[in-house]
Formats: structure tokens, C-alpha cells, sequence
């Protein structure tokens, strides 16, 4: 998810560019760029936020231009994988928002053309294209482009004098704004609202051009009309998404974060991930390591891979490993942090490292420092994950993990085809499943109104889902400051049981798996010693709703993915807690989104 706008007017664009695009940061934030055209291309970019690269550019003459903010997915945060891209003549610029899946045969057939490549990136493929199909109409040349192109994009292409903007829009999003005597092409409004509230919403397929006086969009060589919408958002508003908190956007962006990750992984599994290193682990237990929320990530981890491939695994925070860790061999670490920068995570990884071990990465930034340690990093593709309290970053990493489970049964040949089908299948419905919760949520906000007013309660599970108990307690506390504490069912009567009163509400959560009948007596425990119980329990679950105080449902799916909806239904939970008591959710107090200290 990168954010990019196009300018074409009468005023200077390099002011008017550099203020939108930090508009659009919230989008992508590594390494951003701008070109603008007067007498040929200038272009100024660099690893840097926008507020830097405001500061240190020349001043760039011209009234049309466009620019880019990034997140990076193919080619690490650089000044030379920073967007624009240019063509072998440096006439064509381009930014663009989206993955280019078939870059690599475009790149090798236009080197063999004799272009010149000169970054790692998938989106200079499209320079190079426009470059060969240009005859003298850059709307035409970049329609035959695309044309070459799989993948999703929005673009924007700028020509040296020729004083128009040409742009498309397939599966990323690419609003056009109307000015007086200017006009701009944005990834999204918030990069508008300063300049005018006037848009136009494009749809998959639609390439068109806009001047400083007009804009026309072309469907099937023919130009059709959109139409115009006034946007009544505050710019805030609209970097949210008209949500209140990035936090909540962020659980609702999750059915299209597990369709992106999966989709990534499912169409061309053996070229992400090297059998070879996961083939020579040897009978010695996997090691799994990471903190705070990637951790409980981690600990599904385990028991998945210890279910379905009846192979040894240790899920370690690393704080703790850090120090005791060095009689522990392994041949295979997996090192799963969203921001890859946790100082923690890092430095057990370069330990591992020196002892001769393996390190696969499961990270969601591109070209952060984990993914340099690692042998191989497997990215979730959750986009930036903005809000401190981690939610799509941790479905993409229980995604990454389901699909790497299946990917070793290839591996340990234990799981046979028919349950490796059944988990695809299984995977392929999760974002339905989600949707549903998150259009059905009426329940949790009951619940949360419930919860807001104490000041200490207990999340239990078992099995598979005592991580996801855990993971309830932390968002819990996390953004709400209520003092919430995850167990595994079975401990609670090994002390916590103590602390039970009418004070202390306990969330369970259920699975219909074979710790169902274990956890239906866990509860029966926990309500003799009159505290009140929320359980989270599948459809239909008349046995549970008897014996509870409240009941939140989530749909019906295979318990091996019951992690997935049990952790959005938690998430939203501690949303609505949260908010019920006034917390500043997106940025609370005393936590960072990326802890880069020991
Ligand atoms: C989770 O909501 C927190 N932000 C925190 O526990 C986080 O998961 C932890 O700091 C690990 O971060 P990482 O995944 O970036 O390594």
C-alpha cells in the first residue's frame, strides 16, 4: 500500500505535491519521490519521510508533476527503488500503487529488448513498456502497457511536454480531483480535501487523462462519464477512512489483508519459500521466537505445527531466550515481528545466526532489519499497520503460518493432499467468516458496554486458542487500562481461581474442538465462584448459553481457524471497551508501535 497524487495546474506543483503526499503517509512512509515536468523530467527522491525530502529538495520548476510515498513490497527502502521511475530516455515518469505479479518475465523480455533496469523494483517494468509502446500518444502507450501487465496498480505517468497527467486504476484505489484551472489524480481524498472536496471515484479498468481543464476517462477505447462527488470529510477523517480510529480501520481492512497475504502465497508457493531450509531441520525441535502479540502468533504456531505435523516446536519470547537460551539448539528459527525492528527479536535472531541456525523471517516491512538478519523472510502483506495495538498484522501472521504448516506437509509429507485441500479451502472462506463478524457486531458492543465499567477481568482458552486468550487480555489492557489477564483454562484452578469474584468477569473462549467438553467445565468452575462469564463460543451453541452470563457468536469454521474469528471478534471487544471508557485508542499511553529497546 503505497499513496500517490498528480498535480496539473497553474500554480507551482512541487508545494502542492509535497502537502498531499504527507496526507498520504499513513499509506507508506519508507522512501517517497517527485518528478515535475517543465523542460524535461526533474526528480528528486530518497529513503526518507515527505518531511524530509521537502526540506532537502531543490526547488523543482513546473506546474505539473507528480509524486509517490511508499511501502515498499518488492525492493528494500532505497533512493534508487523510490518511486518515480523513469524509462531508458528519462522522458516518462511513473509512480504507482499496487504488486506487478508477472514483473520479472516483463523485465527479462525488455532487457533482452535492451532496456536498462536500473532498481529492484516490480513497477519500472511499466516506464520501460510505456517507453515501447510510445508513438506519439501517451494515453495509447500506456492502454498497450497494461495490457503486458498481471497484477494490481494505480498509476500516474507524467511526459516531458506534453501537459497532461495519464492515469489508471486497477484493483488499487485513485480518485480524481476537480479544481478551478487545476486538477489532481490521488491514491486517496485525504490528499485532496485541502485543495477541494470535488472528486470522481474510478472504477477497476477505467484509464483516463486529465489537463489543467479537463478530464477524461476511457473505458474499451471509449470515453465514458464518472461522477463528480463533494466529500463532506475532515482530511483526518478521511486517512481513517471515515472510521473513528485507525485501530477500528484497521480490524475492517482484515477479509482483504488475508485475501492479499494469501493470495500472494497460494499462487506460487515454491518461489517464496526455500524447501531446501526447512527440509534440513533434522529431529530438533523448531524454534519459534517473538514478543507481545507476534508471540501469540507464534504460539498458534506451534500448535499447528505440532498437530498437523507432528514435528517438535518452542515458542520463546525472546527477552526471556535471550538469556537462557544458549544450551538450546536448533537447525530452523522462525522470527515472527510486524515492524521487524524489535530490538528483542533481533538480537536472538543474530545469536541463533552466530550459532550456525536458520532464520526465517515472518515480517510486514519490507527491508527492516530482521529481514536483513534472516536467512529468508516470508512478508505479510497486512499493508502499514498504523495503530499501536497490532490487530490485521496479526491475522496476516497466523495466515503466513497456516500456509507455512502447509507448505512443510509438502515438506514431512505427514499431512496427506486430501487435509492440505481441505485447509486451503478452509483459508479461502476466512475473509467471508470475518466480514460477517465485523457486519454483525452487535453482541460485542453489548458485551464491551458490560466489561467497561471493571477494572479487572481473565480471559481463558485451551489448546489452539489459549494464544488467542491471551491475545483478548493483551488488546484488553493494551488500549482500555484495565487489568486483564489470559490463561489456559486448566491453570485456573492452580491460583487464579483466588481472584475470582463478582468483580472479575471471565471471557471464554470456545472451540468445538477436543478441549470443548474440558472448557465447558472450566466455565461451570468459574460461575460457582459467582464471576460473571462472557463466552465467545461458534453458532448455535445452546449447552454454553444456558450456563453464561453473555454470549458472543462467531461463524462456523474448521477449529484449526477458530483462532482467526475468536481474535477479531476479541479485537473488536477490546475496540469497543476501549472507546467506551474515552481511551485515546490508536496511541495509548506508555507503548510504541516498534520497541527498538532492550
Ligand atoms: C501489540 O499490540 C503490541 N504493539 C506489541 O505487543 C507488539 O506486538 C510487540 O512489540 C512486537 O512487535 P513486532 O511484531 O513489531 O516485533
Amino acid at each position: 500500500m503505497c499513496g500517490i497524487i498528480g498535480y496539473i495546474g497553474k500554480r507551482q506543483a512541487q508545494p502542492i505535491l509535497l502537502h498531499s503526499l504527507a496526507k498520504l503517509e499513513y499509506r507508506g512512509y519508507d522512501s517517497c519521490g517527485i518528478a515535475v515536468a517543465s523542460s524535461g523530467i526533474q526528480i528528486y527522491k530518497d529513503a526518507v519521510r515527505v518531511a524530509e525530502l521537502a526540506k532537502a529538495s531543490p526547488q523543482l520548476d513546473g506546474t505539473i508533476g507528480i509524486a509517490h510515498t511508499r511501502w515498499a513490497t518488492h525492493g528494500e527502502p532505497s533512493q534508487v527503488n523510490a518511486h518515480p521511475h523513469c524509462d531508458c530516455t528519462s522522458r516518462l515518469a511513473v509512480v504507482h500503487n499496487g504488486v506487478i505479479n508477472n514483473y520479472q518475465s516483463l523485465r527479462e523480455q525488455l532487457t533482452s529488448e535492451g532496456h536498462k533496469f536500473i532498481s529492484e523494483t516490480d513497477t519500472e517494468v511499466i516506464s520501460h513498456l510505456v517507453e515501447k509502446y510510445y508513438h506519439g500518444n501517451l494515453e495509447k502507450a500506456v492502454a498497450a502497457a497494461l495490457s503486458d501487465v498481471e497484477g494490481s496498480y494505480a498509476i500516474i505517468v507524467l511526459a516531458a511536454d506534453e501537459p497532461k497527467l495519464v492515469f489508471a486504476k486497477k484493483d488499487s484505489p485513485l480518485v480524481i480531483g476537480i479544481g478551478d484551472r487545476e486538477n489532481f489524480a490521488a491514491s486517496d481524498v485525504p490528499a485532496l480535501l485541502d485543495y477541494t472536496n470535488r472528486v470522481i471515484y474510478l472504477e477497476d479498468g477505467d484509464i483516463g487523462v486529465v489537463t489543467e481543464d479537463s478530464i477524461k476517462v476511457i473505458r474499451d477505447s471509449k470515453e465514458i462519464a464518472r461522477e463528480e462527488h463533494k466529500v463532506l470529510w475532515s482530511a483526518e477523517q478521511a486517512q481513517k477512512g471515515g472510521y473513528e480510529h485507525f485501530m477500528l480501520k484497521e480490524i475492517h481492512e482484515q477479509p482483504k489483508v488475508i485475501r492479499d497475504t494469501l493470495g500472494e502465497y497460494t499462487q506460487v508457493p515454491q518461489q517464496i519459500v526455500d524447501l531446501e531450509i526447512m527440509r534440513d531441520t533434522g529431529k530438533e525441535p523448531l524454534l519459534i521466537l517473538a514478543c507481545g502479540t507476534s508471540y501469540h502468533a507464534g504460539l498458534v504456531g506451534k500448535y499447528l505445527i505440532e498437530e498437523l505435523l507432528r514435528v517438535p516446536a518452542r515458542a520463546e519470547i525472546p527477552s526471556e531466550f535471550n538469556y537462557h537460551g544458549h544450551s538450546f539448539t536448533t537447525r530452523l528459527t522462525i522470527a515472527v515481528t510486524q515492524s521487524g525492528e524489535t530490538a528483542d527479536t533481533l538480537k536472538a535472531m543474530k545469536m541463533l545466526k552466530e550459532a550456525g541456525c536458520k532464520v526465517i523471517a515472518i515480517s510486514n516491512v519490507v527491508g527492516s532489519t530482521a529481514t536483513r538478519i534472516a536467512d529468508q523472510t516470508i512478508y505479510t502483506r497486512a499493508g502499514p499497520e498504523i495503530s499501536v495495538a497490532a490487530t490485521k498484522s496479526f491475522i496476516a501472521q497466523l495466515m503466513v503460518l497456516y500456509w507455512l504448516v502447509m507448505v512443510y506437509s509438502k515438506v514431512y509429507s505427514k499431512a496427506d493432499a486430501k487435509r492440505a485441500a481441505d485447509m486451503l479451502l478452509g483459508l479461502r472462506q476466512l475473509p467471508s467468516k470475518v466480514q460477517q463478524i465485523l457486519d454483525n457486531d452487535s453482541a460485542i458492543l453489548k458485551c464491551a458496554k458490560y466489561l467497561s465499567s471493571y477494572e479487572n477481568v481473565f480471559f481463558a482458552g485451551r489448546g489452539i486458542n489459549f494464544p488467542i486468550a491471551l491475545e483478548g487480555a493483551l488488546k484488553l489492557k493494551e488500549i482500555s487500562y484495565i487489568h486483564a489477564e489470559g490463561y489456559a483454562a486448566g491453570e485456573l484452578k492452580h491460583g487464579p481461581f483466588a481472584l475470582l469474584s463478582a468483580d472479575t468477569p471471565v471471557v471464554a473462549v470456545v472451540a468445538k474442538d477436543n478441549t470443548y467438553e474440558a472448557m465447558l467445565t472450566n466455565i461451570k468452575e468459574v460461575k460457582a465462584r459467582r464471576a460473571p462469564v462472557i463466552a465467545l463460543v461458534g453458532e448455535e451453541d445452546e449447552t454454553i448459553e444456558k450456563i453464561v452470563d453473555l454470549v458472543i457468536t462467531v461463524p462456523r469454521v474448521n477449529a484449526i481457524f477458530s483462532p482467526v474469528v475468536n481474535t477479531v471478534a476479541l479485537q473488536l471487544l477490546a475496540y469497543y471497551t476501549a472507546r467506551q471508557r474515552g481511551c485515546s485508542i490508536d496511541f495509548p499511553r506508555n507503548l510504541a508501535k516498534s520497541v527498538t529497546v532492550e
